[in-house]
């Protein structure tokens, strides 16, 4: 079988990390998708760099619409973030009947309607197993692991910049600011922190979770969002004297009415496993009928754990491109007017 072409945008961190480990673990991968994955252009700003990385190994651009009209790719991998031009580019990539992965989780949570109904009309797939949670394959335990189970509820900890802060100000006493920058340096943060501190960044995972999990459209402006900033040394300290961890949690909920959405800071019994998630790591607990309830753990961010769920949709995408388009499984039940924002 001839191998599936790739384009990557942007060779940030993510885009680095997955053109590195498709060529460390080519033998593996070509033999898991049945046929080779080549990637033939990626498209950065930075040029030189990009050319550094890739050592000759293919074609650099610096225009993104090179990559996405270039009719030799089939799938476009979108790892620029950001919205209008992430949009714009996954939406032509889509256009001109291109696959889509990307890790790009405000994209997803603000555009993701649309963006899978322009798949859907052009038989395309847009894969985002790297939008939540990093390397934990959480999108594919919900969809394809838990998928004999009812979901009842799901709550995470699926921003990794904040647990280590709350983490760092326990162990270590360290005042908020100065494990922030420590964050930043590390490269868990987003490049704009207020959106992992303000809880936007769990937001915008919840709500893909709550889509996948429940059938229903991705509506972020439903959802309560509340951060870590208003914390501070003494809550931390007091709630570990009343036998508590202080968590981040992005929470989704089936409810008689609907689906709740949620994020903010939550106290947790200490003894309980998803309390002594600490660090950089995340964690999700899915709470399913026949299962009961499943723990997914690992790295959330990083270069070579979210280079893994990338590829791991490039993958899927290999095999499934001989399925003839009309019975791949559609990305999302619309069910528009499903969710409700009942805080509790
Ligand atoms: N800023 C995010 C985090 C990166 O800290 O979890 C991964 O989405």
């Amino acid at each position: 079988m001839k191998p599936v072409k790739v384009g990557i945008l942007g060779l940030g961190t993510v885009g680095s990390g997955t053109f590195n480990v498709l060529k460390r673990n080519q033998k593996e991968i070509r033999g898991r998708a049945g046929r080779g994955i080549e990637v033939v252009m990626v498209a950065d700003r930075n040029v030189e760099m990009a050319r550094k990385i890739v050592n000759g190994d293919c074609e650099v651009v610096s225009d993104g619409n090179l990559l996405v009209n270039h009719p030799d790719i089939d799938i476009v991998v979108e790892l620029i973030g950001g919205y209008d031009v992430a949009r714009d580019f996954v939406l032509k990539a889509i256009a001109n009947g291109k696959h889509v992965v990307t890790a790009n989780k405000a994209l997803l949570a603000l555009h993701g309607n649309e963006i899978f109904e322009a798949a859907q009309n052009r038989k395309v797939i847009v894969a985002f197993e790297a939008a939540v949670a990093g390397g934990i394959p959480i999108i594919k335990a919900l969809r394809e692991g838990l998928t004999a189970n009812r979901i009842e509820w799901i709550a995470g900890i699926i921003n990794g910049t904040t647990n280590f802060i709350l983490s760092e100000m326990r162990e270590k006493g360290l005042d908020f600011d100065t494990v922030l920058k420590e964050a930043q340096e590390l490269g868990y943060a987003e490049s704009d922190p207020t959106f992992d501190i303000e809880g936007f960044d769990a937001a915008h995972k919840a709500t893909i979770m709550s889509a996948i999990a429940f059938g229903v459209p991705v509506q972020f402006d439903r959802a309560y969002v509340e951060g870590i900033t208003k914390l501070e040394a003494i809550d931390i300290k007091y709630a570990e004297q009343l036998g508590y961890r202080i968590k981040l949690l992005g929470i989704t909920k089936r409810m008689e009415n609907g689906i709740e959405l949620r994020v903010h800071p939550t106290l947790i019994p200490a003894k309980r496993l998803i309390a002594n998630v600490e660090g950089a790591m995340n964690a999700v607990l899915v709470n399913s009928d026949a299962v009961g309830a499943s723990l997914y753990y690992g790295k959330g961010a990083g270069s070579e754990p979210t280079a893994s769920a990338v590829i791991a949709d490039l993958v899927d995408i290999a095999r499934l491109e001989s399925v003839d388009p009309e019975h791949r499984v559609p990305h999302l039940a619309f069910q528009p007017d499903a969710l409700t924002n009942t805080p509790i």
